[in-house]
């Protein structure tokens, strides 16, 4: 087994088994297709986990992502991030029986695809259900039809569906808010789907995805596919909105201890905002939190334990005990630390170490594309 002396993610295979497992059967259940999103754990090795489900299907953020996991085997691919037209001509590399789905939501987005592209590819049509962050909004039926009736002028394009990401969930800061924005979502997507019907489209997919609406939810009408990624390590953030339990948190930062101050009751840690980002939540005392200190033990880690990670800068991190330390805690040891947001944390890594000792590869998010 490696020896680990820096500060490296730690997965538990068992959580994440259990994580995809609980999310396919919802799936399945509701019949639904489930095209996992892989930009959290952005692993060949973890996505291998995913076919032993039967999962075929994947999304993917970026054009560069969806070369790394179709390198792995993986041909049905959504890209779901409005496609970016300095791109186009790259769209031939992958070969014709290879799905890959594109997200567009403006017209010279699909009169630059059309112009650049020789072999055909699916369309979906990104919907704002009230994140404000892209897409056409769910009720501008005005643009939506120009839209629609643009792609399907287009014959090197071929019209699959309406995608949303009700990114509002995680502003939720209950389970109950959760399931109003899902709620909403699913009113919103099946309006702008019953416009395109009345005006003789149909037959469009509605593909949703978000981890707190897929983990929460138990009504899925009208929708056909999910597409949440978080899920499959959660973390602090999900926690706090009650989308999951602490046993369902799969991966953690392990991080050499490097500093006792019993007097302040604290500990300074190898692990800092390079290593977690620096997303961080408020904890119910109203104090900043960068992560919830964990101890680890022989193959798992406890759950959160009497102190916190109250401040980080780019290398340390300060773990404030909420009473004395723990004396098993010494210098030259390790802590583990739940991350908040563990899509973040994640990307900070070029390797996953598995609580067996196991090496497993990924990519980042601003790894850069090779085409042959
Ligand atoms: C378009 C889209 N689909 C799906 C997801 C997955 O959502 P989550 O991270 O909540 O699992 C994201 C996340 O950002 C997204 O942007």
């Amino acid at each position: 087994m490696i020896k680990l002396i820096n500060p490296n993610l730690l997965i538990n295979l068992k959580i994440i088994r259990n994580n995809i497992y609980n999310m396919t059967e919802k799936a399945k259940n509701n019949a639904l297709v489930f095209r996992p999103h892989f930009k959290t754990h952005q692993s060949s090795a973890i996505a291998e986990l995913f076919r032993d489900y039967g999962i075929r299907k994947a999304t993917v953020s970026s054009l560069a992502m969806a070369y790394y996991f179709y390198k792995h085997g993986w041909t049905d691919l959504t890209i779901a991030l409005p496609h970016n037209p300095l791109e186009s001509h790259l769209m031939d590399d992958f070969p014709s029986q290879t799905m890959i789905g594109l997200l567009v939501d403006h017209p010279d987005t699909i009169k630059n695809l059309n112009q650049n592209i020789k072999k055909k590819r699916g369309i979906w049509i990104k919907i704002d259900t009230g994140a404000n962050r892209c897409g056409i909004p769910w009720n501008d039926e005005v643009h939506l039809f120009q839209l629609a009736k643009q792609i399907k002028s287009c014959p090197k394009l071929h019209l699959l569906g309406l995608l949303s990401h009700a990114g509002q969930s995680y502003h939720a800061k209950t389970r109950e808010t959760v399931l109003s924005v899902h709620q909403e979502q699913i009113e919103r997507m099946a309006f702008s789907k019953a416009f395109l019907d009345s005006v003789g489209l149909s037959d469009l997919i509605i593909s949703i995805g978000d981890t707190p609406c897929c983990s929460l939810a138990e009504d899925f009408k009208g929708i056909d596919e999910i597409r949440p990624g978080n899920f499959v390590f959660f973390d602090v953030d999900q926690l706090q909105r009650q989308v999951c339990q602490w046993q369902q948190v799969a991966m953690i930062l392990r991080c050499p201890i490097i500093g006792r101050y019993p007097d302040r009751q604290q500990l300074v840690v190898h692990g800092g905002a390079v290593h977690l980002s620096k997303d961080h939540t408020l904890l119910q005392d109203g104090s900043k939190s960068f992560g919830l200190p964990v101890l680890l033990e022989k193959d798992s880690w406890t759950n959160p334990i009497m102190a916190n990670l109250s401040s980080i800068s780019q290398e340390h991190g300060v773990v404030s005990f909420f009473n004395t330390i723990d004396p098993d805690l010494k210098i030259g040891g390790f802590i583990g630390i739940m991350p908040i947001h563990s899509c973040l944390t994640a990307d900070l890594f070029s390797t996953y170490i598995t609580t067996e000792g196991k090496c497993f590869p990924k990519r980042r998010s601003t790894d850069i594309a090779f085409f042959p």
